[in-house]
């Protein structure tokens, strides 16, 4: 029976009516219209539904919606702007680290939760914080770089 949840998704507060299971990932694109968590495998397998709750990244498709009422939200909108990119969505535009960029908002979320635990990571800390965020394009190499890129962008 669809309940009332109060979420906090990039700092703002919102009350949706919705089934207590619905996948954290149809709430956020279908009522709260934020299309940057994108819809890949549905099942937990690719990363592309990636998003922070408290921190951590963790995938929307496999959230249920319960289970992230009351905590803090952080999707790929919240993160930066066009008019103010994080450092990390700068460096993927100077690294030019896209092709189809389907998986990319998922990758920065995770790379976004590895710099907060770690703001000096070696290549092989960035190859296992992106191990569960697939790219089919094959854009690892650059995606790497540009992690990089932005974490020495971050220690300055
Ligand atoms: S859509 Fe969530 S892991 Fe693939
Ligand atoms: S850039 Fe196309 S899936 Fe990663």
């Amino acid at each position: 029976m669809p309940e009332a949840t109060t979420l906090k998704v990039n700092g703002v507060r919102h009350t949706v009516c919705a089934e207590p299971d619905t996948p954290l990932l149809y709430i956020l694109r279908n009522d709260l219209k934020l299309k940057g968590a994108k819809f890949g495998c549905g099942v937990g397998l690719c990363g592309s539904c990636m998003v922070l709750i408290d921190g951590h990244n963790v995938m929307s498709c496999d959230t249920p919606l319960w289970a992230a009422a009351g905590k803090s939200i952080t999707t790929i909108e919240g993160l930066g702007s066009l008019a103010a990119p994080h450092a990390l969505q700068r460096a993927f535009i100077t690294e030019q680290a896209a092709q189809c960029g389907y998986c990319l908002s998922g990758v920065i979320m995770s790379a976004a939760a590895l710099l907060e635990r770690n703001p000096d990571p070696s290549e092989s800390d960035i190859k296992q914080a992106l191990a569960r965020n697939l790219c089919r394009c094959g854009t690892h190499t650059r995606i790497i770089k540009a992690v990089q890129r932005a974490a020495g962008e971050l220690r300055k």
